[in-house]
């Protein structure tokens, strides 16, 4: 064991638990190590505890884990579980960790990021609730990494990762354990599998795209061996160091064999596919696409049609700029509906003190109470479940939602790449005028109220501000601006928009033709178009 003098780390991001960079980067001496050891000094509870180890399998994946395992027996920790192969998906390191009660774990991901040499790699640290830690304690990470002046690591040969089995260095214990048994199992507990299997075996036909990245093992343990699905219904189920030179997004820009696989010829009855660590997911049907807001909506509206969720569920949360397509739903069902900051951690205070059950986010992904991570392959078997049970298709449960609480037509435009100081500054001409818009009309709409969102965590009083900039009209429309804090080049300007309609007007019309009044009362409020010098966004989803 030795300890490594080190200087101060200033990559850290206040308010993340995460670290996402290019490869490059990490593979600097000390770099990971830094960010580890700030770990290692702001949760003391990993001294003497159970460490869970695992990633999507992107380049300098086990390089990372062999870093980290050196880096734990130094620092006291009593055991690590490790997934074989170093594989494990965000949902499946959450569970990990709440089955085991570790005290925490690393995952190795940059979620979508393309990996390979010269593509990302992140890490992230999720506490013992199995979710990323809140912020009080990013915060001491942040001020640990901005003082950290040594870390400790031991100097033991590499761990054997790929077979199962247990080893020792400097007292601490490994279990190299299957990567996919743990969830599989959880998965089994929640949802009514003969159900799933007698539909297969009717010959209702899925196609699951794994995206070369971490799902397909679990989506072969999980549709193929337990379900019962033919083995032809994966597609890039093998996790490739570099994604086949892909970029595992769920959406119609890189699915694209998905997509046109149930948008042509002789359709599956259902698609899906996941991402680069499994917790966000894409549902479709014959000819449709499941917006991840409706289908937030849509799984609240159903899960008691689900054997986990029978009992009914205690509430539901959403993130500020996610549609507001769910909040119909709970008002219905007569439960809670909270609003939350864009990232996960904000709802592990209100799953772990019951107040909600389900929740989701815009940007693809849903989850549960059955671990603190949105859920990829859960989101899907939910689908499937409700689809077995209820008899209907994908496309006839989205029209049905539709027609009984009205269509939430929504959409994102990511201006990525932009400079910093031009993202800022769109932000602060918004700003300046949140208190003189209420009342102004604009294109026929009146703008209701206009506020810079901030949020007091209902459990623990935490207030986090400056989490975006809602504008709403007094139809009902609305528009959001927010910076993407995920973004790792230059930055990220995210504009939502949102308008809905009721039941009795069209449901069916074209998503972007009925957000084009709208976009361009955003851009005549916040002047996107002429301070970014962009005339169109990046990316629209
Ligand atoms: C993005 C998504 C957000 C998600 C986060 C982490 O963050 O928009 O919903 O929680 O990735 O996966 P953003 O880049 O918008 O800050
Ligand atoms: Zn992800």
């Amino acid at each position: 064991m030795k300890t490594v003098p080190t200087t101060p780390f200033d990559d850290q991001k206040p308010g993340t638990s995460g670290l996402r960079k290019q490869v490059t980067k990490f593979q600097q001496p000390g770099y990971l190590e830094n960010f580890v050891q700030s770990i290692f000094d702001s949760v003391p509870e990993l001294s003497g505890g159970t460490l869970v180890v695992g990633g999507d399998g992107r380049f300098f994946n086990d390089r990372a884990i062999q870093t980290i395992l050196s880096m734990a027996a130094a620092n006291g920790v009593k055991k690590a579980l490790v997934g074989q192969a170093g594989f494990l998906s965000t949902p499946a390191a959450s569970c990990v960790i709440r089955k085991y009660g570790a005290a925490g774990g690393f995952i190795l991901s940059a979620s979508h990021n393309p990996g390979g040499p010269s593509g990302d790699f992140g890490i992230k640290f999720n506490g013992q609730n199995g979710g990323p830690v809140v912020e009080s304690v990013t915060d001491k990470i942040y001020a640990r990494s901005l003082e950290i002046d040594a870390y400790k690591i031991s100097d033991n040969p590499p761990v054997n990762l790929d077979t199962l089995g247990t080893h020792q260095i400097n007292g601490m214990r490994i279990e190299i354990i299957n990567s996919v048994t743990d969830y599989a199992n959880l998965m089994e507990g929640l949802f009514d599998f003969d159900a799933i299997r007698n539909m297969f075996q009717s010959g209702f036909e899925i196609c699951f795209d794994a995206m070369h990245a971490i799902t397909g093992p679990y989506a072969k343990e999980i549709f193929v061996n337990r379900l019962g699905a033919p083995s032809e219904s994966l597609m890039n189920a093998v996790p490739l160091p570099d994604f086949g030179g892909g970029h595992p997004d769920p959406g119609p820009t890189y699915a694209k064999d998905l997509f046109s696989k149930m948008f042509n010829g002789d359709m599956p009855d259902f698609g899906a596919c996941s991402d680069g660590d499994g917790d966000r997911n894409i549902v479709l049907g014959k000819q449709v696409y499941v917006s991840p807001s409706d289908s937030l909506a849509i799984l609240t509206a159903n899960a008691h049609l689900v054997k986990a969720y029978a009992k009914g569920i205690s509430g539901v949360a959403r993130s500020m700029p996610t549609s507001r397509a769910a909040d119909r739903v709970a008002e219905k069902l007569g439960v809670e509906c909270f609003e939350t900051p864009t990232g996960w951690k904000f709802f592990g205070n209100l799953l772990d003190a019951e107040r909600i059950t389900l929740c989701g986010e815009e940007s693809a992904g849903a989850g549960s109470d059955h671990v603190r991570e949105k859920d990829g392959l859960w989101a899907i078997l939910m689908w499937l479940n409700i689809v077995a049970v209820s008899g209907k298709s994908v496309e006839d449960i989205l029209h049905g939602h539709w027609q009984e609480y009205g269509r939430n037509y929504y959409s994102r435009h990511d201006y990525e790449g932009v400079e910093k100081s031009k993202a800022e500054a769109v932000m602060d001409r918004v700003a300046h005028q949140l208190d003189t818009l209420p009342g102004q009309t604009f294109k026929g709409e009146t703008v209701l109220k206009a506020d810079s969102f901030a949020y007091t965590d209902p459990i623990d009083g935490s207030v986090s501000k400056n989490q975006g900039m809602r504008v709403e009209f007094e139809s009902g429309s609305r528009f959001v601006l927010r910076l993407s804090g995920t973004g790792t080049v230059g930055a990220t300007l995210r504009l939502y928009l949102e308008n809905y309609t009721p039941p009795t007007g069209d449901l069916h019309a074209d998503v972007q033709t009925s957000l084009s009044s709208l976009r361009d009362i955003a851009d005549e409020i916040a002047n996107i178009k002429s301070i970014l010098g962009r005339s169109e966004p990046s990316v629209i989803s």
